[in-house]
């Protein structure tokens, strides 16, 4: 089911001086910030050769990275993103095999425009896994 690492995600406290950080001291390209409301977050990302860093604030009153950064206020690793082929499909045989999805089981529309769910970290070791229809 599972295919490329698409992103691993940090939240952090200022997305602002987390891109001049990596743009000054680690020389990485960043993408400009984009919004997106669905979510509660604002993202940009790291280009890598190999695969992307997101960098996420929150963003709204019930951002769920307000929570996360309230445990941990310099931030933090927060989620990893692998990309499966079919999202419906790869749901369905999580949801089978016992697997909690996060919110309402319905795929939201990420920030690259492509299908995304969130699965329940308790269910993995303790690591938020988002799945994004590559
Ligand atoms: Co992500």
């Amino acid at each position: 089911m599972l295919g490329r690492l698409n992103h691993v995600a940090i939240a952090v406290p200022n997305l602002g001086a987390a891109v001049l950080l990596y743009r000054k001291s680690l020389e990485a390209i960043v993408t400009a910030p984009q919004r997106l409301p669905e979510h509660g977050v604002t993202v940009v990302f790291v280009e890598l050769p190999n695969t992307k860093i997101e960098l996420l604030e929150p963003l709204g009153e019930d951002s769920p990275i307000a929570a996360f950064l309230l445990k941990n206020p310099s931030g933090g690793m927060h989620h990893i993103c692998y990309e499966v082929e079919n999202i419906i499909k790869s749901r369905d045989h999580l949801i089978a095999s016992g697997a909690r999805i996060l919110g309402d089981g319905e795929p939201k529309i990420g920030a690259h425009g492509k299908p995304v769910l969130f699965l329940h970290p308790k269910d993995f070791f303790g690591t938020l896994i988002e799945l994004e229809q590559a």
